[in-house]
């Protein structure tokens, strides 16, 4: 009787195991959660061009499906007051699990010694205590190092 359930259990876990081969899962940390981005280059002056990829493929293992991308320059840490979120691009994820594009450092005031970082928030629809669907917001962020080559709006402080 023991060998037989024995020999069940491992018929099943046999199947399971062929059923996932053709999906490798990702190894994911909670930090992934929200997405992890890239951006190509990290050191930019206002005019520059430069691409971000955004992978999802841990966010969507762990249940966070976007519904919409926005990203940001932002001074998350030690933030002086007068450096708002800069958007750069708002998107949705038409070729999941990833997203890649190109964007232009706009013409904004920057501060000198800032930390810059790019920031993207995720959209991302749970269900509510009675069921119904709402949206929450998560985000995660790379660092970018702004350089003063060629804006005259460059400040110090
Ligand atoms: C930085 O300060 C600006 C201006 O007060 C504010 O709009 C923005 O939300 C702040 N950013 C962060 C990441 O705290
Ligand atoms: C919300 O509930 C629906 C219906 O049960 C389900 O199909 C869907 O996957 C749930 N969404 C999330 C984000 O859990
Ligand atoms: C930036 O930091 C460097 C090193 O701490 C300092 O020498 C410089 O004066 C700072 N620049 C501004 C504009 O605060």
């Amino acid at each position: 009787m023991q060998f037989t359930l024995s020999a069940i259990l491992a018929s099943f876990v046999a199947v399971a195991t062929a059923a996932t081969v053709p999906v490798a899962r990702a190894t994911c940390a909670e930090a992934d959660r929200f997405g992890d981005i890239t951006i190509e280059p990290s050191t930019l002056s206002p005019g520059d061009t430069f691409t971000v990829t955004a992978d999802f493929t841990c966010a969507i293992q762990l249940g966070v499906n976007p519904e919409y991308t926005d990203y940001y320059i932002e001074v998350p840490v030690n933030n002086n007051s007068y450096e708002p979120p800069i958007l750069i691009a708002r998107r949705t994820l038409t070729t999941p699990p990833t997203d890649s594009f190109t964007a232009t450092l706009p013409y904004a005031n920057y501060f000198a010694n800032a930390s810059y970082a790019l920031v993207l928030d995720t959209t991302y629809a749970v269900n509510g205590t009675n069921g119904s669907p709402y949206s929450q917001v998560g985000g995660t962020e790379a660092a970018v190092t702004i350089t003063n080559s060629a804006s005259a709006a460059f400040q110090s402080g």
